[in-house]
Formats: C-alpha cells, sequence, structure tokens
C-alpha cells in the first residue's frame, strides 16, 4: 500500500473557512457587545465572502462545487445510516452529510445577511438595502429583526453538528479533516 496526497481544497475554499470562522466570531461578539457600527463592518465582509463561495460553488475546483457534494435524498440517508453503523464511506470531498451541512449553513448564512442589511436599512436608513424600505410594514420590519437576532440559534445548532460531524468524521477514518481544511492535501489511499 502506497499513500498519496491529494490536493481536495484549493486556496478560496480554505481562506473563506477560515475567514468565515472568524468573522463569524467576530460578529457574533460586536452583536453581544453593542459595536453596532464594527458589526455592520463585519457583515459586509460576511456578505462579500458569502458572494465568493456561492460563485466558486459553480466556476471552482472540483472539490467545490456544489454539484460534487450535494448527493441525492437517498445517499445522504444510505451515509447517515452507516455513520451510526460505524462503516461509512470514505469521501476525499464533502461526504454526503457534510455537502448538506455546508449548504445549510450557507442558507443560514445567506438568511442573516440578508435579514441584516434590512434591518440596517430600517434602523439607520443606510446600506445596499435601503431601497426596499417602502415596501416594509414596521410589523415586517419587526419580524425581519427577530429573525436576524434569532438566526444567531440556528447558527449554534448547526456549528455544534458541523464541529461533531468533523470530529466523528476525523476519527472513523483515521485522518485529520481540521489539518487538511489548513493544508489543502488529503492522503488518497491507494493499493499498488
Ligand atoms: C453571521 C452574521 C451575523 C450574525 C451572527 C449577527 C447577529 C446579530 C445579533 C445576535 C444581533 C442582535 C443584537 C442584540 O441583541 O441587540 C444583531 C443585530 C444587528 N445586526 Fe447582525 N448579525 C450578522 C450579520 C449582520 C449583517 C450582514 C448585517 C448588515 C449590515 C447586520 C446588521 C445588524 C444590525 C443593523 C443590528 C442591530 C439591530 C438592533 O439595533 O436591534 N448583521 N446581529
Ligand atoms: C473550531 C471550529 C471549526 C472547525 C474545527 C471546522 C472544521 C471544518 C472542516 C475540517 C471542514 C471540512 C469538512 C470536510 O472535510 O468535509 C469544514 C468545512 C466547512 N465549515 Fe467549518 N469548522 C469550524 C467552524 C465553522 C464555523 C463557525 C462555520 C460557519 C459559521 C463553518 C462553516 C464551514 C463551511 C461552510 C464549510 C464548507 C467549506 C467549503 O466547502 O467551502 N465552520 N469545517
Amino acid at each position: 500500500m502506497s499513500e498519496v496526497r491529494v490536493k481536495v481544497w484549493d486556496g478560496v475554499v480554505r481562506s473563506f473557512h477560515w475567514l468565515l470562522l472568524l468573522s463569524f466570531v467576530l460578529a457574533w461578539w460586536t452583536s453581544q457587545s453593542g459595536m453596532q457600527q464594527t458589526h455592520e463592518w463585519v457583515g459586509y465582509f460576511l456578505a462579500l465572502l458569502l458572494f465568493v463561495r456561492l460563485l466558486w460553488g459553480v466556476i471552482g475546483s472540483n472539490y467545490a462545487r456544489f454539484s460534487s457534494f450535494i448527493f441525492s435524498p437517498a445517499v445522504t440517508l444510505g451515509y447517515v445510516k452507516a455513520i451510526f453503523s460505524g462503516h461509512p464511506g470514505r469521501y476525499l470531498g464533502h461526504n454526503p452529510a457534510g455537502g448538506w451541512m455546508v449548504l445549510a449553513i450557507l442558507v443560514a448564512l445567506s438568511i442573516t445577511i440578508v435579514s441584516g442589511f434590512v434591518v440596517e436599512a430600517v434602523i439607520e436608513f443606510e446600506g445596499p438595502l435601503l431601497g426596499v424600505l417602502p415596501a416594509l410594514s414596521d410589523h415586517s420590519a419587526y419580524l425581519l429583526l427577530d429573525l436576524h437576532e434569532f438566526m444567531l440559534n440556528v447558527f449554534w445548532v448547526l456549528i455544534s453538528f458541523h464541529v461533531a460531524g468533523v470530529v466523528l468524521a476525523s476519527v472513523q477514518h483515521r485522518e485529520n479533516l481540521v489539518r487538511a481544511m489548513v493544508t489543502g492535501f488529503k492522503t488518497a489511499r491507494k493499493a499498488l
């Protein structure tokens, strides 16, 4: 048996991930400590990150593309069952459960960012969505504000499952997935 190193995560994916982690922590921290202006600047940066990742999901390298890691519900269910039986297949890119988790995080991020921009328009009369203000009743503006705040709870759940999934998959496949997200490389176990 020889171990061949394969480049799985390109620079865009790796930079996106670690900048996302950092920006998310900053967005959370600034929202809790009343640093409103900084919160919004971090929010703009998050919007840029999200835009780049969504684009990269279509035009990026193989393992970065959504088409390479969004699997059918049947395959995903089979994979989840295999996790519990202790013998899930090994994927070089995101596994089927991980792929849906990535999508869920990106959707949650989109909802939080769009609602953040609307809240910014309503409260401060500024930002890219200022134009939607006339179309909003007070009631819907407050609902969006509640939604924006509530998304933090959604993130805690998603991130807990995400990190637990990373740890579990690292243990089950005896490989360090965090290191792979830093270096970009994984080993493709290949029989000679
Ligand atoms: C992952 C990203 C984000 C998270 C986790 C987040 C979280 C939060 C939370 C928890 C609050 C409520 C703070 C409180 O208790 O008063 C808040 C408020 C706010 N956020 Fe965000 N936010 C994010 C992104 C954004 C973005 C992209 C914008 C757009 C510029 C934004 C604009 C605002 C505004 C204007 C408020 C103030 C609402 C108020 O004054 O009551 N946020 N955010
Ligand atoms: C200490 C905390 C974290 C660790 C150790 C971690 C680790 C990882 C690892 C190892 C992967 C690759 C998974 C795979 O091999 O399939 C990954 C992917 C991902 N993680 Fe995290 N993560 C952390 C926090 C977060 C947070 C806070 C977020 C979101 C706010 C996040 C969002 C994502 C996304 C979206 C991907 C997919 C990357 C892509 O394809 O672009 N992660 N994470």
